[in-house]
């Protein structure tokens, strides 16, 4: 994934889609400090004017763009307006970081194999919205975060990783929340960073590769790397 152009690498270039606060966007910037680092994000893009994480992205100097959705009159123009925008951008990775929209199919098909999103479950628990709520709710002791590919299911692309964390008793929504998005600050810039060594990719039967080799079961991080 760092093909070379005359002897001088070209880092993979990185698009980040929000709709909120970016608390995983600025997890991601953060990492993308490291001297090291084996991509660049290149913009970042929100379909709400107002969402907090522009700004983080306008403090790192990363451009940034609004492709606003109430402004079109369905799904489909929004999409090819949205498809239109990251054409120019030319991304090898398209990072899905609270992005709230429902993709089309042909927005998840021109992006296939470069289009990852992450989801505040263990999937295929709790696809959809209200997670945490709808963990406590069913009695859970374990919840979680998953990263996985996205294609035509909503949320229910193949899983790459997934980060667990315990139901405590005194848990609300937002305490547990919390606790699931301190893992996803960490798992996210990882799983980000091994994609863009190429250490990560999607195979042609939807299969996850992991330095070239279907993975045998979803990936799991150290508990060490979580401290
Ligand atoms: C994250 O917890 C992410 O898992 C979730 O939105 C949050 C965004 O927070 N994504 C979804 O629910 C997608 N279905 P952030 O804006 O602070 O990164």
């Amino acid at each position: 994934m760092t093909p070379s152009d005359g002897g001088k690498s070209i880092q993979p270039r990185i698009v980040v889609l929000i709709s909120g606060s970016g608390t995983n966007l600025q997890a991601l910037i953060d990492s993308a400090t490291a001297a090291d680092y084996p991509g660049r994000i290149v913009g970042v893009g929100s379909n709400r004017p107002d969402a907090g994480g522009l700004e983080r992205a306008q403090r790192a100097g990363i451009e940034t763009f609004v492709i606003d959705h109430t402004q079109y009159d369905n799904r489909e123009s929004f999409d090819a307006a949205l498809i239109r925008k990251l054409e120019k951008l030319t991304p090898d990775l398209v990072v899905l970081a609270g992005f709230m929209r429902i993709l089309t199919d042909d927005l998840v098909r021109y992006f296939r194999g470069r289009l990852i999103n992450i989801h505040p479950s263990i999937l295929p628990n709790y696809q959809g919205l209200k997670t945490h709520a709808r963990a406590l709710e069913a009695g859970d002791t374990v919840h979680g975060t998953s990263v996985h590919f996205v294609t035509e299911e909503l949320d229910g692309g193949p899983i790459i990783a997934q980060a667990e964390v315990p139901v405590l008793e005194n848990d609300t929504d937002q305490t547990l929340g919390a606790r699931v998005q301190a893992r996803e600050h960490v798992l996210y810039p990882i799983i980000v960073r091994w994609f863009c060594e190429g250490r990560i990719n999607l195979g042609p039967d939807d299969e996850v590769l992991f330095d070239g080799e279907p993975i045998p079961a979803i990936l799991t991080l150290p508990a060490d790397v979580y401290q």
